[in-house]
């Protein structure tokens, strides 16, 4: 039984990824991608296996580590991660409770391959809900990690981009600039993302669903989309290559015409516009 299932999986990989032209090109040179990924298909990798939903979630640690691990040979200068969305609280509590030690084991044993790599963490979503050991955790990860360069990894733990668009709504409605600068700023404060919202340029999502769930729905407006049945905990640096590689094949308009380049973000070359 779960020999089948595994080779329906398989057989799904192939589907979803078709070949594409070009791929012994060198991947990601001269690239400064951002992407971000939704994580999904822990539970039910594990149930395939006749184990429990946490089992699924220990072994999407290692999918992490690997996608953090290839990211900057891509040309993946961002990484965001969904790991925890604000909705999961409702989640049984005992898989809450160890998502949440998982989050703070992860980030201790990673600290220090992660300084190596050069890799700058920052998780992103509301702080004052999760436990005060973990928030500690973070602080010091995030300390520890400043100085790299190498990539951008973000964590997006208890986040919604709902909450963080009705935070920035309010707080723009309280006074001060009408600007989708001051907008932006807002929202980014909103989640704590020290580097400002930043575009997504592909966003990813694992396990077969096709939403967004309530992530990074601003900084998505113009991201291009991959969704693939693959589940996370087998999401290896080589789907996310492909990923990236179809990303390469597409033709990116944001609203003009094929062939014209993105729309400059200096806002010093824009009119000022009204949210
Ligand atoms: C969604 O799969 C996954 C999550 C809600 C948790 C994501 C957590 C990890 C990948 C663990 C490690 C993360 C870090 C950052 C250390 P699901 O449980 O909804 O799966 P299902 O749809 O198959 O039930």
């Amino acid at each position: 039984m779960i020999r089948s299932t595994l080779s329906y999986y398989n057989r799904q990989r192939a589907h979803d990824e078709p070949p594409v032209g070009g791929t012994s090109e060198p991947a990601g040179e001269s690239c400064d991608l951002h992407v971000a990924i939704i994580m999904d298909g822990n539970g039910r990798w594990a149930r395939q296996r006749g184990r429990l939903r946490t089992a699924g979630h220990v072994a999407g640690t290692r999918a992490v580590r690997e996608a953090v691990q290839s990211a900057p040979q891509l040309g993946i200068t961002t990484l965001t991660l969904y790991a925890f969305s604000s909705d999961n609280w409702s989640r049984p509590r005992r898989e809450v409770t160890h998502l949440m030690g998982l989050f703070h084991r992860h980030l201790e044993s990673e600290c220090a391959r992660l300084v190596d790599g050069g890799v700058r963490l920052n998780v992103i979503g509301r702080r004052d809900r999760l436990p005060a050991p973990l928030g500690r955790r973070i602080a010091e990860v995030e300390e520890r990690t400043r100085a790299g360069r190498s990539l951008h990894l973000r964590v997006a733990i208890d986040y919604s981009a709902r909450d963080a668009l009705m935070s920035a709504a309010r707080r723009l409605a309280a006074g001060g600039p009408q600007t989708r600068q001051a907008f932006e700023r807002y929202v980014s404060e909103a989640i704590h993302a020290p580097g400002g919202t930043g575009d997504v340029d592909l966003l990813i999502r694992t396990g077969g669903e096709q939403r967004l769930s309530d992530f990074l729905l601003w900084e998505s407006a113009y991201a291009e989309l991959f969704f693939t049945h693959i589940l996370w905990p087998d999401f290896t640096g080589a789907d996310l290559g492909r990923a990236v590689q179809v990303f390469k094949g597409r033709d990116r308009r944001y609203g003009g015409l094929s062939q014209q380049s993105k729309p400059s973000q200096d806002p010093s070359l824009q009119p000022e516009r009204a949210v």
